[in-house]
């Protein structure tokens, strides 16, 4: 069984069109240089540079995202962009249910699972993210929280190939802090569990489970070495080719 690592950037809300159009040809040069076959790149960029990233990756192997999307093809939402939209204009894979839109949009597991349901059927793979909050932490519900987003964001349609889950704890995401290597084993070993319970094992064997949260270049050898760890979702540090290149090193077998 073998999950192909994913090296995914989060830009989040950074980048205007000069520094985002080089930091995508930036990586877009790192990663053709690179060669890898043992990896895969993915960027998302915010809604407004994805088709002048598109451009400035053409020709490696990066591949593009959005960070989330609407659950309608078309229609009445002023302000959202479908997931169709985003077919269209050659995005590959959407981030969905990251903790700031919990957070700052008040998006709901079932909202989630709707967006993620659509985004499918249009054609993209998604990136669902879950992970418990400091509180929840230390009161020991961590593994509980991240079961019942997994069970509550993750569509039917959910597959291996089209899914990949996102365990980033609330509290590591651009703190600098993350948990020990083996609270981070230990909680993916245990949405692995969970994913099979709800798609079934063989899905649950082959789907990737990255970890984000400050994860950067001194710590992506440990992290990433992790028999459930099967890439990175990397915010900060992917808005410097430098750093992000260096993150996907750490795993070269
Ligand atoms: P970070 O963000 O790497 O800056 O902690 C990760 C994320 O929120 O996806």
């Amino acid at each position: 069984m073998v999950r192909k690592t994913l090296i995914a950037g989060n830009w989040k809300m950074n980048g205007l069109l000069e520094d985002g159009v080089a930091l995508a040809k930036g990586v877009a040069l790192e990663v053709k240089k690179a060669a890898r076959k043992d990896c895969e790149f993915l960027i998302c960029p915010p809604f407004t540079l994805l088709m002048s990233a598109k451009k400035a990756i053409k020709g490696s192997k990066t591949m593009l995202g959005a960070q989330d999307c609407h659950f309608d093809a078309k229609g009445a939402h002023t302000g959202d962009v479908s997931p169709q939209m985003l077919k269209d204009i050659g995005c590959q894979y959407v981030i969905l249910g990251h903790s700031e839109r919990r957070t700052d949009h008040g998006e709901t597991n079932e909202l989630i699972a709707k967006k993620a349901k659509s985004a499918i059927e249009a054609g993209l793979k998604v990136i669902i993210c879950i992970g418990e909050t400091e509180k929840e932490r230390d009161e020991g519900k961590t593994i509980n929280v991240c079961t019942t987003q997994i069970m509550g964001s993750v569509p039917e349609n959910s597959t291996a190939q089209n899914t990949v889950i996102a365990y980033e704890p609330v509290w590591a995401i651009g703190t600098g802090k993350t948990p020990t290597a083996n609270e981070v084993e230990e909680v993916h070993a245990a949405i692995r569990k969970v994913v099979s319970k709800k798609l079934g094992r063989a899905n649950a064997n082959k789907m990737r489970i990255l970890y984000g949260g400050s994860m950067k270049p001194s710590n992506a050898k440990e992290l990433l070495a992790l028999p459930d760890v099967d890439g990175g979702l990397i915010g900060g540090a992917s808005l410097k080719v430098a750093d992000f290149i260096a993150i996907s090193e750490a795993c070269r077998q």
